[in-house]
C-alpha cells in the first residue's frame, strides 16, 4: 500500500485553522489536524468527510510540550502519511504588561508560536523536499512592529517572519514553496485567549474574515508567493510602519493594545 499524502495543519480545531482545513479539502487535499481539543476536531472532520472527502487524521496533542513533534510524528508514521504541505498555524498571544502578565504563558508563546512551528518545520522538512511541496507559516501584521502590551506576542510573529523569509530563500532551490501569512486583526476565538477587548473602532478593521484568511493563505501557497498580507489596509499598514521612528510608532501600538496612558 502507498504511503498517504497529507497537508499538515496545526491549529485546526477552530478559527483560521478550521478554515485552512476546509479550504484544502475543498481543493482536494488529504489532511493531518492537530491541536489540543478532540471533540472539535472530530467534528470537523465528520464535516469534511462528510462531502465526500477523505476523513482527516486526527492527532491530540498540545503542541508547547517538549515531546510533542515526536508525538506527531509517530502518529502520522503509524498511518503510513508523509506531508507533503504544512501549515504552521497553531498560536496565541496575551494581552497586557509583559512583567504583570504569568511567565509560564508567556513562554508558552514561545514554545507554541516559535519553537513547535521550527521544530514542525525540521521535522518534516526532509518529507516536504522530497514531495516538493510547500510551508505556509501564519505570523501577523505585528510581526512588522515590537508590541508594547502584547510584547511576547509580536516578538514571537517577528521570528516567524524573519525564519519564514530566510527558509524561503534557502528552500526554493529544492522547489520548496515558503509562504508567509500576515493577517490582521481577525474574529476567532485568539482575542478571548488573548484576553483582549476588541473596540468597535477595531472591529472596523477586521476586514477579513477567518475564511477570506484562509483562502489568501492557500490561494498565495499556490501561487508561490513569498508573503500574503490579506486586506489592503493591513497591506498600507506594514509598508508605512517600518518607515516611522519607534518614538512614535511605540506610543501608538500600546494605544491600539488598550495599555493606559500611566503604563507606557
Ligand atoms: N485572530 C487574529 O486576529 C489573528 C491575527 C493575526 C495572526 N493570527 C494568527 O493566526 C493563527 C490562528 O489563530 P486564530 O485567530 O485562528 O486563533 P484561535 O481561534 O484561538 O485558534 C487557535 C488554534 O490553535 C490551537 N492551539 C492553541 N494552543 C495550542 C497548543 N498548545 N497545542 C496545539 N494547538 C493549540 C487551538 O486549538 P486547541 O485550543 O484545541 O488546542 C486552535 O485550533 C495564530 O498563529 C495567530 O497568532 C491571528
Amino acid at each position: 500500500m502507498s504511503a498517504r499524502h497529507v497537508t499538515l495543519v496545526t491549529g485546526a480545531s477552530g478559527g483560521i485553522g478550521a478554515d485552512f482545513a476546509r479550504v484544502f479539502a475543498y481543493h482536494g487535499h488529504d489532511l493531518a489536524l492537530v491541536a489540543r481539543s478532540k471533540d472539535r476536531l472530530e467534528a470537523l472532520a465528520s464535516e469534511i468527510a462528510a462531502t465526500s472527502r477523505p476523513r482527516p487524521l486526527l492527532i491530540v496533542a498540545d503542541l508547547t510540550e517538549k515531546d510533542a513533534i515526536d508525538t506527531v510524528a509517530a502518529q502520522l508514521q503509524a498511518a503510513d502519511a508523509n506531508v507533503d504541505i504544512l501549515v504552521n498555524n497553531a498560536g496565541y498571544g496575551l494581552a497586557g504588561v509583559v512583567t504583570g502578565l504569568d511567565a509560564q504563558d508567556e513562554l508558552g508563546i514561545i514554545d507554541l508560536n516559535v519553537r513547535a512551528l521550527v521544530d514542525l518545520t525540521l521535522r518534516f522538512a526532509p518529507q516536504i523536499r522530497a514531495a516538493k511541496g510547500g510551508i505556509l507559516n501564519v505570523a501577523s501584521i505585528a510581526a512588522y512592529m515590537p508590541g508594547p502590551g502584547m510584547a511576547v506576542y509580536y516578538a514571537s510573529k517577528a521570528f516567524v517572519r524573519s525564519f519564514s523569509l530566510a527558509l524561503w530563500q534557502e528552500m526554493r532551490r529544492d522547489g520548496v514553496t515558503v509562504t508567509l501569512l500576515c493577517p490582521g486583526l481577525t474574529l476567532t476565538g485568539f482575542q478571548a485567549r488573548a484576553n483582549f477587548k476588541v473596540t468597535h473602532s477595531m472591529a472596523r478593521f477586521a476586514g477579513a474574515s477567518p475564511m477570506e484568511v484562509a483562502e489568501a493563505g492557500y490561494a498565495g501557497l499556490v501561487a508561490k508567493r513569498r508573503v500574503v498580507v490579506p486586506g489592503i489596509i493591513n497591506r498600507i499598514f506594514i509598508i508605512i510602519v517600518p518607515l516611522l521612528p519607534d518614538a512614535l510608532i511605540l506610543p501608538v501600538v500600546a494605544h491600539m493594545q488598550g495599555l493606559k496612558a500611566k503604563s507606557m
